[in-house]
């Protein structure tokens, strides 16, 4: 479903995730009122209130919950309202203490903290099922609701007998007969060859290539089902513009993130430090990330009020950062901010994590920032509110190569996202708006794409990226792409594969892990790769190497790294064979960008300059500060800062963790 309030919100909200079941009801006013000071707009409660709001089988408490919804609307505040799956009860799990899920190591996980369940427990999705449409039927119809939450950052994978039983079961869906599933594993090999699909474990460790991908697919499928069956408890009875989420963790890679978000009308995630500073450079990938699970605006379910409780020293961020961090994640595309959480419990396990109120219950010296960036928000909604971040690059990510890759890195060091990173940061340091979004979207009007080490390849995507370079589009394709089939079989032709060899004119030769760096000449830039270097030979006269290494372990020397064939348009099409290090990598983008006409916008290094367009065309400039000293950036024409209502121009000083907010014009 795709619902036009996600998308086109009528206002950018910003709150608190809410749990007044651990107040008593007296005290709720005086949060409401302390809420309504710092403008919080929603608040997002019961994700974790199954025992209170179930407190024996089949005995729905949700009273409390109504009081709660309504008081909150009485004072403008909206709910967004979890299902609370992630914590199931004790009670029922002393019904059924089989669906605690089992760790890889045969320990079955205690009850007690979260996410304790095994996802293909029929009783517990039952369960889960049953609560979420109690809710539904006595919330579904709110006019005070906006969205629905299921369950709270899915993370667990499980490794019980019911687990390896429903495998053996999607593998016979899958591949229909076990010569099949023996051909495209090679089973052959070790002697692996399977006669009853009863036979085939659930990975533990290194294990066969296709066992291990089909694993992966397998934990997504399940957390699919498991999703979906909340799903469909909810829907019917839900208004029509209420939206479903789940809350996400980043690049966290247990199941593929895109296909859990089709059956979802909303991608939300929760951005957590830790300890230290962000690098807004990798910050801005995570957000761009989510932003590429729906191809839409996003929200940020949760996010850190000063510190966490979770890292060995939990620092609290500097003063105005997570203002800083607020607008960060609204400039690539967030549509709500929610603090996690509002108040500090008297017990639980996170005590001591950052809140806006203590447990005192009065308001902590973090609430005076909350309440500042709620003032803002509120103000510059209506500036904000349909406004999208619009790039012309896309970098395409790909759960299945990542997992092919982690289980067979060939150098330790080697990290898929890393290197996808390696890519990301180059265009981020010029603040140029990048989409991440999976190998398998359309690439439609994106005037450059990177593919990096994108090893699984199948048909459609390498059609797809030819269709890319017939519509004007230059294409990067990167070191271990094209180098196995969608089962992790090797593909029987060199890498990338015939159709990228055909586009980009090269075959890789060879592949080598490197301990040291390979030193690099190139005709932009010299530099050294890192990790990681193949060999390309040049398949035609016309692809140009742009870059050889140099002399190394007699394999490497003078031999081609970097190649570019200029197709009809004129499109570009390189071959990355090598990893560089981060000055070449960022010359080599830049020389990229020139041939494809994408401007760069100069800043001082920690200082961003990202862009959201609003429905009426007019661009919303977010300029932000992440450092914690005074940076002077030039603004090349009048513009107006929404942030301190005047009109700037010109050398404009921007304070530690300072932003301005600009159009061209007035709006
Ligand atoms: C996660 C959870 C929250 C809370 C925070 C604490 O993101 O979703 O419920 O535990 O961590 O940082």
């Amino acid at each position: 479903m795709d619902n036009s309030s996600a998308t086109n919100p009528q206002r950018l909200h910003f709150g608190a995730a809410f749990y007044p079941e651990h107040w008593p009801p007296e005290r709720w006013d005086v949060d409401i009122a302390l809420m309504q000071q710092a403008k919080i707009s929603v608040v997002r409660m019961a994700e974790f209130a199954w025992s209170t709001m179930e407190p024996r089988p089949g005995v729905y408490q949700f009273d409390w919950l109504e009081t709660a919804i309504n008081k909150l609307a009485e004072a403008g505040i909206r709910t967004v309202l979890g299902t609370p799956s992630a914590a199931p009860p004790a009670w029922l799990v002393q019904i059924y203490p089989d669906m605690l899920a089992v760790d890889e190591n045969g320990r079955r996980v205690q009850f007690g903290n979260r996410c304790h369940y095994c996802v293909t427990s029929p009783e517990f999705g039952a369960a889960s099922q049953k609560i979420a449409k109690a809710m539904a039927e006595r919330f579904g119809q709110s006019p005070h609701i906006i969205g629905w939450q299921i369950d709270n950052e899915y993370n667990r994978v499980c490794y019980c007998p019911r687990c390896q039983s429903e495998f053996q079961k999607f593998l016979q869906l899958s591949y229909g007969t076990l010569d099949n599933l023996n051909e495209h594993w090679s089973t052959a090999y070790w002697s692996q060859t399977y006669s009853d699909w009863a036979q085939i474990p659930i990975p533990i460790g290194p294990h066969n290539p296709g066992l291990m991908l089909a694993f992966r697919r397998f934990i997504t499928r399940a957390y699919q089902n498991f999703q979906k069956l909340q799903i469909d408890a909810l829907r019917p009875y839900l208004k029509p513009d209420d939206w479903i989420t789940h809350n996400f963790m980043g690049w966290f890679n247990a199941f593929d993130h895109y296909a859990l978000n089709e059956d979802l009308d909303l991608a939300s995630w929760d951005w957590y430090i830790g300890t230290g500073r962000h690098n807004y450079l990798d910050s801005g990938a995570v957000h761009d990330l989510t932003r590429g699970f729906k191809r839409k605006n996003f929200w940020l379910m949760e996010t850190q009020p000063g510190h966490v409780n979770w890292k060995p020293v939990n620092t609290t961020l500097d003063k105005n950062e997570a203002r800083a961090m607020a607008y960060h994640a609204i400039a690539h595309g967030a549509d709500a901010i929610l603090y996690w959480q509002w108040r500090s419990a008297y017990g639980g396990q996170e005590q001591y994590h950052g809140t806006l109120v203590d447990q005192s219950g009065q308001p902590r010296p973090f609430y005076n920032e909350a309440r500042r960036l709620g003032k803002e928000i509120e103000r510059l909604s209506p500036l904000l509110a349909g406004s999208e971040v619009k790039a012309r690059i896309a970098i395409l990510n790909d759960y299945e190569s990542r997992w092919s890759l982690e289980a067979q890195p060939h150098n330790a060091n080697f990290s898929y996202v890393e290197h996808l990173m390696s890519y990301y940061r180059a265009f981020a340091s010029r603040n140029i708006a990048v989409d991440i979004i999976s190998a398998d979207a359309s690439l439609q009007g994106y005037r450059l794409v990177v593919v990096p080490a994108l090893a699984l390849l199948d048909e459609k995507r390498q059609e797809s990226l030819r269709e890319l370079t017939k519509n004007n589009g230059h294409l990067i394709v990167t070191l271990r792409t094209g180098v196995k089939d969608r089962h992790n079989a090797l593909l029987p032709s060199r890498p990338p594969g015939p159709v990228l060899s055909e586009l980009t004119g090269v075959e890789v030769v060879e592949y080598y892990a490197l301990t040291d760096p390979a030193p690099i000449k190139g005709n932009w830039f010299d530099g050294q790769s890192n990790q990681w270097a193949e060999t390309l030979r040049l398949l035609t006269d016309r692809p140009t190497p742009i870059a050889h290494y140099k002399a190394y372990n007699g394999w490497l020397d003078d031999q081609p790294a970097l190649s570019m064939r200029v197709a009809s348009g004129p499109v570009h099409i390189y071959y990355v064979g090598a990893y560089f290090d981060p000055a070449a990598q960022q010359k080599f983008i830049d020389q990229v960008l020139r041939f494809t006409g994408i401007r760069p916008i100069v800043t001082p290094s920690g200082v961003e300059w990202s862009t959201r367009q609003r429905p009426d065309g007019q661009d919303v400039h977010f300029i932000i500060n992440h450092t914690a000293s005074i940076q002077t950036v030039n603004i090349p024409w009048p513009s107006f800062d929404h942030i301190s209502g005047q009109m700037i121009r010109g050398d404009v000083q921007l304070g530690a963790y300072a932003v301005a907010i600009i159009t061209k014009e007035k709006v």
